[in-house]
């Protein structure tokens, strides 16, 4: 890992910015950044769209855990480190919140990043799934929805570095939904469209990325040395169909958010690797949809949250 910034930074090792991270390339109307693409680093597009979907996606996760952005109990952070920063909707919060810490974002694209920043947080382009190089410790490392980006065999090393990069006593927080849509009232089958449509954007990262990486999260934690490891799983209603207002009103937040986001992630990766046209995909789009949609299908993303701390000594 070497990291690569257009601002000034804390870390002297830093370089300016190479413009192969800044060259992009347009496809189906989407901006995607284009060593990412040719790297299979990651196939989602950095453009305003997916800033704003993000960003949207920000909003829905602190309506969730009740504009908490830090679980465990840390008291005047001095550094955090955000794995896979995207709009830099979290980091910039954070920093915003702690004045005093330094806030320091990594991510592949520069291309989503605010105009204006706080001075407190610093933002630079590098691949997660290179080992990490920082000197100084972390009292906390983040990471939300990076699952698309890392690499399969990657997972434990990521999570040693991370835990390599915290101070003793310090925190991760870990944050993956597991894209595949479920339902606990046996009426969603794999006939269904969202079904079929996770199906293949399943096969289509098969051997590439881990899908399934949110579901191993608590035993990779443990498996890095980290106590206290705390592990949810947090059903995000899909629309309005629950009892609970308060899903209900997550549903109706989520619903818009899913329905984008699916689009985002798979057109790409189907039209390259499925050899899907453009027609194939959107009808396949738009069916998944009707199901998100559909209050009598129950249906919810399973999104599962770890903290874990590094022990003292
Ligand atoms: C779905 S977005 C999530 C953004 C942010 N964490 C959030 O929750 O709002 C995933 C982000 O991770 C970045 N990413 C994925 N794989 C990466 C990798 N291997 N190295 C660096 N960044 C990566 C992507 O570029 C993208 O900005």
């Amino acid at each position: 890992m070497s990291s690569q910034s257009d601002d000034s930074l804390p870390e002297s090792e830093t370089l300016s910015l190479c413009s192969t991270y800044k060259e992009t390339i347009e496809i189906g109307g989407r901006v995607y950044q284009q060593l990412a693409l040719e790297q299979e680093i990651t196939f989602t597009p950095v453009d305003e769209i997916e800033r704003e979907s993000l960003d949207k996606q920000h909003r829905i996760f602190q309506y969730i855990f009740d504009e908490r952005l830090i679980f465990p109990p840390i008291e005047n952070p001095e550094r955090i480190l955000d794995c896979g920063y995207g709009s830099a909707a979290w980091a910039f919060d954070v920093a915003e919140k702690y004045p005093d810490c330094q806030v320091i974002g990594i991510d592949i694209t520069p291309h989503m990043k605010p105009e204006e920043m706080p001075r407190n947080l610093w933002l630079q382009i590098d691949d997660l799934n290179e080992p990490f190089t920082f000197q100084d410790k972390f009292d906390l490392v983040h990471s939300r929805n990076v699952a698309q980006g890392i690499d399969k065999g990657r997972w434990r090393s990521y999570i040693g570095d991370c835990a390599r990069v915290v101070k003793p006593g310090g925190w991760l927080q870990f944050i993956e939904p597991y894209h595949v849509v479920q339902s606990d009232n046996g009426t969603l089958t794999d006939d269904h469209a969202v079904r079929q449509f996770s199906m293949q954007y399943s096969d289509v990262l098969e051997g590439k990325k881990d899908v399934r990486a949110a579901m191993h999260l608590e035993a990779w934690f443990r498996e890095a040395g980290l106590v206290d490891v705390e592990y949810t799983m947090i059903p995000i209603p899909l629309n309005a169909w629950s009892t609970n207002p308060r899903d209900r009103h997550i549903g109706e937040l989520a619903n818009g958010a899913y329905k984008e986001a699916i689009g985002s992630h798979c057109i790409y990766l189907f039209q390259e690797y499925l050899s899907m046209t453009t027609d194939e995909i959107h009808v396949l789009l738009a069916r998944a949809r009707q199901d998100a949609d559909n209050p009598s299908l129950r249906p919810y993303i399973p999104m599962y949250v770890c903290v874990g701390r590094k022990p003292n000594s």
